[in-house]
Formats: C-alpha cells, structure tokens, sequence
C-alpha cells in the first residue's frame, strides 16, 4: 500500500516571494519524509472557503503569511493565548477536525538573537518600528525580561504599544541616539528591496551592542551593513525565518528538523538568485 503524502502550504496574497517552500521542502528531503510543502496565493475574499478546503482536503496545516496573519484569527476553531497577545496566527494545524492557530514568530525571533548571543548579556533593547511583526519581537524581547523602549515613525503608534505593553516610547528623531541599548532591532518594512532606509550610522552605540534586522530579503540590509561597519555584532532575519518554521514542521511532519550552517548557505544562494533573477 502507498503511504499518503502528507502536505502543508503557506498562504499569502502574494507569496512567490516566499522562502518557506524551500526550507520546507529542504528539510522533507534531508528527512526523507514522504511530504510536500506549497505556496497558496490567496485574495482576502477567499481565505476562509480556502482553509476550510484545504482542512477538509487531506494537509496538516500551513503557514499564513502578510496580508492574512491577522484575518486569520476569524476563522480558526482554535488560537492560543500567546497568538492572541501578538494578534496574529502565522501557523496553523489542522487536527481533531479543527483549524488551530499559533504564532511562532515570537519563538522564532528569540532563538534567531540567543543562537548568536547570550540573552543573559541583554538587559535593554530598542525596537524600531510599531507594526504586527514589532509587537512578537517586544513580546519575545519581555519574556526574557529584557526592557523595551519602542521608536516608530508614527510616535502615536509607538505610544500605544509602549502602553499596551507596559515599554517606554521614543521619538522617531531621536532614533539614532543609541546609547547605553544592549540591543538594536529593526522591525519596519526599511531596508526591504524597494523601500527606503533607517538612516541610523550606530554612532554612539555601545561597543558591545548587538544588531539585529527581520528583513532577510536582501541578507545584507543598510541597517545591517552599518552596523557591521562599526564593528557591532549583527544578526540577520534568516535566522528567524528559519526558526519560526521549526515548531511547524515538527507538528506536521512528526520529526524535529535540523537548523546547521548547510541549511543557512543553501537558502542565502537561493536568496541570492532570486536577486539576480529580479535584476
Ligand atoms: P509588519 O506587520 O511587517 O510589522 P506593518 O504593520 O505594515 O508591517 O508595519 C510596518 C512598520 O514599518 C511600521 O512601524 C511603519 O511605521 P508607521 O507606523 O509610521 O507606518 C514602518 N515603516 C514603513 N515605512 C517606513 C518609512 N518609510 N519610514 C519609517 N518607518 C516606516
């Protein structure tokens, strides 16, 4: 008898940009596991009658990627606490006949600095930036009782936040006044291909600061590359790709995948194609 493939996707609008079938299927080869991960693009208006299909449909479960992670809570049976107080789903698994919703990005973003860092050395952090994916990084950021001082260029939304979660707020013009923060995150969309840049040179940054950007797409940010030329410690945002698809593939797949040196080189060339695909 055939064993039934086992598959799992991720959903966005669009999602060709998307790494996650790489790394998944990566690993399902290096696992020998009989399964397939696909990319699902999906308009906003046919999200729910999708899910639903694909639940009934015979996959596991998937990924939801920008714009559905928020939406998406709406139509799982199940989300747990920690996705609630980021206020978005980025994983779901299908099981018992009900669609459940996690965020493993706030995971992801933790073992992507702690890889390369000791979070015991890491008392103080600034968060650039006050959109969904700031709001998993502070939540990270508190769980290791790290103090959060977030900078958004629309200060009344750094406000907000800082009150939501009990941090300071800072001026987006005094974003670049670095001093005495153990740890320097960029949240916002800068640095992406296309948009603009931070505008921060690390100046005044504590010798031992460590810098750390979400973007992945260029690998090497301005953000970063800055950073780097002030001798600072950085971390790129493969890491957390990389880590917030772990837990997933071990709920759908059964085995716990591998996160090595090989993996990362192997997604940074398919990175770097795809830039020089897009020239
Ligand atoms: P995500 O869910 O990925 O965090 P988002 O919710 O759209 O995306 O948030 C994008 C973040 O990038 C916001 O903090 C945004 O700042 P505003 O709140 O002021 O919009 C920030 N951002 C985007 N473009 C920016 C720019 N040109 N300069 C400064 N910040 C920018």
């Amino acid at each position: 008898m055939t064993q039934q493939i086992k598959k799992a996707f991720v959903i966005g609008d669009p999602v060709g940009h998307s790494l996650s079938p790489k790394l998944h299927n990566y690993w399902l080869g290096q696992m020998n596991i009989h399964g397939k991960y696909e990319a699902i693009a999906c308009p906003e208006r046919y999200l729910a009658t999708t899910i639903k299909k694909m639940a009934d449909n015979g996959y596991v479960g998937g990924n939801v990627t920008i714009p559905h992670k928020e939406k998406i809570m709406m139509i799982c049976d199940e989300v747990d606490d920690l996705a609630v107080r980021v206020g978005a789903v980025n994983t779901l698994v299908f099981e018992d006949g009900k669609i459940k919703g996690s965020n493993t990005d706030v995971e992801g973003f933790i073992q992507n600095v702690s890889r390369e860092t000791s979070l015991a050395d890491i008392k103080t952090a600034l968060v650039l930036g006050a959109g969904g994916a700031s709001r998993a990084v502070i939540l990270g950021l508190q769980s290791e009782s790290i103090e959060v001082t977030i900078c958004n260029r629309t200060f009344s939304k750094a406000e907000k936040l800082a009150q939501e979660f009990g941090c300071e707020a800072l001026d987006w013009e005094h974003r670049g006044k670095l001093l005495g923060y153990d740890l320097i995150v960029n949240t916002t969309s800068l640095g992406m291909k296309g948009e603009g840049t931070t505008n921060i040179n690390f100046v005044g940054a504590k010798q031992s600061a460590v810098v750390t950007d979400i973007v992945y797409n260029p690998i090497h940010t301005e953000f970063l590359i800055a950073a780097d030329a002030k001798l600072l410690k950085t971390i790129g945002g493969l890491g957390m790709l990389i880590h917030q698809a772990q837990p997933g593939f071990e709920k759908w797949f059964g085995q716990k995948p591998e996160i090595n040196d090989e993996l990362f080189h192997y997604l940074e060339r398919a990175l770097y194609r795809k830039e020089l695909h897009s020239e």
